[in-house]
């Protein structure tokens, strides 16, 4: 890790002493810190300690002659690897989310052209209140990592989620996103530009009247996660997507589609690609007959009994995968189970014949909620299982990894 530098804001709370540990313990792991102490962050920790223990210059203010001709707030933001704000507060957090710029802090995060971690600390009302929650889920889809906090005794001696996670943990987690994210956003800011992705994400309604269909939970969230961290790594992205509540990210086509079969047309029409990713939740059946009036109940002069017929939907994944011509040069599908998760994982890849599967345990929270624990499974087995984090995050590791494989197959057919 060594000559990799963060900047590192501390904000104010009773965990702001927390941070000299950070910074201590990144020392150790060979990554510089340059801080910024917020008002409030001063009541808690001095500049002087915090500079003794980075050994660099501390900044305070906004308005400051001497600061903004050493380093100003633009080039402050910009010269590091990584942005971690730690503790981040509720008004951070609030002020980040809401793009406000009032003091050398949040102006820094606007500024910043850098991936930012946000470590929150706080009294466990305060995490919990929606208008907090509202700001961690709007920064977690502005692409801004947030940590969970750490749940236990609180210094206001109440009980639940809001401690600052162990600074072990967070020089883990800051370690991890310097490893991995160099790729998408350091030194080489666009790995994929010249190569096509397709991903597919969402449900899809198969249509059992001109009112109702069959469907399920997914969110598209994941997906939507993987579009945007590929079109930020330059690569050109067809998002062929089932009904979702998502904002479509920066530089992705959207094809919006309805049913499996609406699907799998729009991805043959947009072939050829390099990778195709198959996050999408499709329905694996379609009633056999959708009626072309609405059904009405017995009283309406409907079947007192109606049944439903139902057709098995086309694979889409394994009909990209078996593809003669045309195939993708990597095929990633996603294998959503709620027991046995890793043998049926590694099951599904060998039947639908795709290259990687991200294999996710959906028993819990994952379908709709923020966050996944997934591993990587190539044709050899289990690559790598990475802890619960973001769907966010999944996505930065996973486009991090792709880029990595096209690194690989690159540096092979220049050698030959
Ligand atoms: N998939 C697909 N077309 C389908 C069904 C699934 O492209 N008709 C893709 C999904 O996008 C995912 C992978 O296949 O990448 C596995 O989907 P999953 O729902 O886990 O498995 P199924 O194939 O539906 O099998 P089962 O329901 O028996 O687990």
């Amino acid at each position: 890790m060594s000559g990799k530098r963060i900047l590192l804001v501390i904000g104010g709370g009773i965990a702001a002493y927390k941070s000299l540990e950070l910074i201590r313990e990144l020392a150790r792991r060979g990554i510089a810190s340059r801080c910024i102490v917020t008002k409030g962050g001063q009541e808690f920790v001095t500049p002087l300690s915090v500079s003794a223990l980075s050994g660099e210059k501390v900044f305070t203010e906004l308005f400051d002659l001497d600061d903004e001709a050493d380093m100003g707030h633009i080039q402050l933001s910009r010269s590091a690897d990584l942005v971690v704000v730690c503790p981040a507060t509720a008004d951070l957090m609030a002020k980040a989310a809401n793009g406000l710029a009032n003091d050398l802090a949040s102006t820094t995060l606007l500024a910043t052209d850098k991936p930012v971690l946000m470590v929150p600390a706080m009294n466990v009302r305060m995490w919990e209140h929606a208008a907090t929650q509202r700001n961690v889920e709007t920064l977690r889809n502005d692409g801004v990592t947030v940590m969970d906090p750490d749940e236990g005794a609180m210094a206001c001696g109440e009980f639940g989620p809001g401690r600052l996670p162990e600074p072990l943990e967070i020089a883990g987690r800051i370690e991890a996103l310097l490893s991995d994210g160099p790729v998408l956003y350091g030194l080489d800011p666009k790995p994929l530009a010249g190569r096509h992705a397709l991903v597919t994400a969402g449900p899809t309604r198969e249509p059992l009247d001109p009112v109702r269909f069959l469907s399920n939970h997914s969110s598209g969230k994941q997906g939507y996660a993987i579009a945007g961290a590929l079109a930020k790594a330059g690569a050109r992205v067809t998002l062929v997507s089932g009904p979702v509540a998502l904002q479509v990210p920066d530089g992705v086509d959207h094809v919006p589609v309805e049913t499996a079969r609406e699907m799998l047309d729009a991805c043959q029409d947009a072939l050829p690609s390099d990778v195709f990713i198959s996050v999408a939740a499709v329905a694996d059946w379609r009633p056999s007959r959708a009626a072309a009036k609405k059904m009405k109940l017995k009283e309406g002069g409907g079947d007192p009994h109606p049944t439903l017929e139902l057709s098995e939907n086309p694979d889409i994944l394994a009909t990209l995968s078996r593809k003669k011509k045309n195939r993708p040069d990597l095929v990633i599908g996603f294998a959503a189970e709620t027991h046995d998760v890793d043998a049926l994982a590694i099951a599904k890849l060998k039947r639908k014949r795709c290259d990687w599967i991200v294999s996710n345990d959906v028993s819990g929270d994952v379908m709709g909620g923020e966050m996944n624990e997934v591993a990587l499974v190539t044709r050899e087995g289990i690559e790598v299982r990475w802890p619960r984090m973001t769907k966010q995050d999944v996505a930065t590791r996973l486009v991090a990894r792709i880029t990595e494989e096209f690194g690989d197959e690159a540096d092979k057919i220049a050698a030959q």
